[in-house]
C-alpha cells in the first residue's frame, strides 16, 4: 500500500488500517462499533477507497455486500441490519421492512458508484473487469430509482424524503420542512447514540421525534415511493444527494462506456442534461450559493453549508455563480481554523460541536477537494487536505470535529475518516491524491 512516508505518517497509516480491520465484520464495515453497528450506505463508498489502499479484493467486496442489499425497485437502502444489535436504535423491528437481509427504508448519496468507477480504473485486470459489469446493473437500477422516485416530475433535483436520506441528519437545511412534521404518534422511545456520544455533539430530541414520525409514515405506506412522494410529510431538494448523484451519473456513464454499454449511455446522458437544468432551482440569489429547496412549501432554505460547494463536485460550470461560491468558500475559510464548516460560522444557528449544524467532516472534504481542484482551485483543495490531515493529527480518526479548535467529535476510531485518511490525505499516499 503506502511508500515513502515518514515514520510519523506510518504510524497514522499504520492507525488507519487497523480502524478498517477492527470495523471488517467480513465482507461489510461497521462505520463505528456501538454508535453504528451495521453496514451504512455512503460510509461503504468512501470505506471502499481506504482498502483500495492496500486490499483491492477486500474493496471490491465492501460494494458488492452493499449492492447485494438492494430492494427489488432498485433502491438501495441506506442501512443494512444484518443481525440486531440492541446498541443502535431504530433498529431493524423499528423499520418492519420484510427484505432479506433487513434494512431501513431510505437510501442515502450514492457514493459508492463513484468508488466503483475508481475500484475500475485502478484495477485493470480481468477478475476486476467482471467484477466492474456485475456491478453495473444495480448501480444503474439505482440511478433510475433516484431519477424515478425521488424526482417524479422531472424538475432535474432529487428528493429527500427523511434527513436522513441525505446523510446530513441535523443540519439547518432541514428546520423549516421538519417542523410542519407532526410527531403526535411517536409515543415514547429510548435513543442509544446519546450513551455513546456526547449529547451536545448529536440531534436533539426534536429532531429525533420527527426522524421516528417519518419512519412510521414510511412504514404505514408500504414504504411505496408513489405515495411517499404524494405525501410524504418531508420531502425536500437537497443539494448534497443532487450534487453527488450528478457527480455519481457522469461515474456511472463512464463505467457504461468501459463496458460498451451504449443505451445506458443515453439514458444517463439524459439524466445529466436534466439536472445539469434543475439544479439551478436550488441556487439561493441573495446568499450565492446552492440551498436545500422545500418541495411541498417552495420555499429556499438560507443555510450555506458544506453541501453548497458540492457544485464544483457536480461539474456544475456556471461562471458567475461559482465565482459567488468562491468568494463565499474564502470567507468561510478566513472565520475557521479547520475547514469547510458543516455551516457558515456567520449564520446564527452555527453550532461548532453539533453534528451537520457547524462540524467539519473529512469526508465531506474528501468531495469538495476533487470538485475545487477539478476547477482549478488547487490552492483550496490544499488547504482542505492540510486542514484535514492536522485534524486526524490532533485529535485521531473521529467522525467529525469542531472546527474552531479541531476537537474530535462523535465516534472516535471512526471507519470513513480512516478510509480518507489513507486514500486522501496521508502524505505518504501517492496513487489516489485529489
Ligand atoms: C444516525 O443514526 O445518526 C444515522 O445518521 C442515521 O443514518
Amino acid at each position: 500500500m503506502v511508500s515513502n512516508g515518514s515514520g510519523a505518517s506510518r504510524d497514522f497509516d499504520d492507525q488507519a488500517v487497523e480502524i478498517l480491520r477492527q470495523n471488517d465484520l467480513g465482507g461489510f464495515t461497521i462505520p463505528r462499533h456501538g454508535l453504528y453497528p451495521y453496514q451504512w450506505n455512503w460510509d461503504s463508498g468512501f470505506v471502499a477507497l481506504g482498502f483500495a489502499t492496500f486490499d483491492t479484493d477486500r474493496a471490491w467486496r465492501e460494494l458488492e455486500t452493499l449492492l447485494e442489499a438492494q430492494w427489488p425497485n432498485g433502491m438501495v437502502p441506506h442501512i443494512v441490519f444484518r443481525a440486531n444489535d440492541p446498541d443502535y436504535f431504530p433498529g431493524p423491528d423499528v423499520w418492519g421492512v420484510s427484505v432479506d437481509p433487513p434494512t431501513s427504508g431510505y437510501s442515502q448519496p450514492p457514493v459508492a458508484t463513484s468508488a466503483a468507477r475508481r475500484l475500475a480504473e485502478l484495477d485493470q485486470s480481468t477478475a476486476g473487469r467482471d467484477r466492474a459489469r456485475a456491478l453495473f446493473p444495480k448501480l444503474l437500477r439505482w440511478h433510475r430509482w433516484f431519477h424515478e422516485a425521488r424526482d417524479p416530475q422531472s424538475l432535474g433535483v432529487i428528493a429527500t424524503a427523511h434527513p436522513w436520506e441525505g446523510g446530513r441528519d441535523n443540519s439547518p437545511d432541514w428546520d423549516g420542512p421538519m417542523a410542519a412534521v407532526d410527531t403526535s404518534g411517536v409515543g415514547e422511545y429510548q435513543r442509544r447514540d446519546t450513551e455513546h456520544v456526547d449529547p451536545e455533539m448529536r440531534p436533539k430530541k426534536h429532531d429525533y421525534d420527527r426522524y421516528l414520525a417519518l419512519i412510521q409514515f414510511g412504514r404505514e405506506n408500504g414504504w411505496d415511493p408513489a405515495k411517499t412522494a404524494q405525501s410524504s410529510p418531508f420531502w425536500v431538494a437537497d443539494p448534497g444527494t443532487t450534487m453527488i448523484l450528478i457527480r455519481a451519473d457522469r461515474d456511472l456513464r463512464w463505467l457504461a462506456d468501459l463496458l460498451g454499454e451504449d443505451d445506458a449511455v443515453r439514458e444517463i446522458d439524459a439524466w445529466i442534461e436534466r439536472a445539469e437544468d434543475g439544479v439551478q432551482r436550488l441556487w439561493n440569489e441573495e446568499l450565492g450559493a446552492y440551498c436545500a429547496l422545500d418541495l411541498r412549501s417552495g420555499k429556499l432554505a438560507d443555510g450555506l453549508t458544506n453541501a453548497s460547494f458540492l457544485a464544483f463536485y457536480a461539474g456544475l460550470n456556471h461562471r458567475d455563480r461559482n465565482d459567488r461560491l468562491i468568494a463565499n468558500l474564502r470567507r468561510v475559510l478566513g472565520e475557521v481554523r479547520f475547514g469547510v464548516p458543516s455551516l457558515d460560522p456567520a449564520h446564527s444557528k452555527f453550532d461548532p460541536l453539533r453534528y451537520w449544524r457547524g462540524p467539519t467532516w473529512a469526508v465531506m472534504n474528501f468531495l469538495l477537494a476533487q470538485g475545487l481542484r477539478d476547477t482549478g482551485y488547487e490552492d483550496l483543495a490544499t488547504r482542505l487536505r492540510d486542514d484535514t490531515r492536522e485534524l486526524v493529527k490532533i485529535s485521531g480518526f473521529n467522525e467529525y470535529y469542531c472546527p474552531l479548535t479541531g476537537r474530535g467529535c462523535g465516534g472516535a476510531d471512526f471507519s470513513w475518516t480512516a478510509a480518507i485518511w489513507l486514500t486522501w490525505v496521508s502524505p505518504s499516499q501517492t496513487s489516489l491524491a485529489a
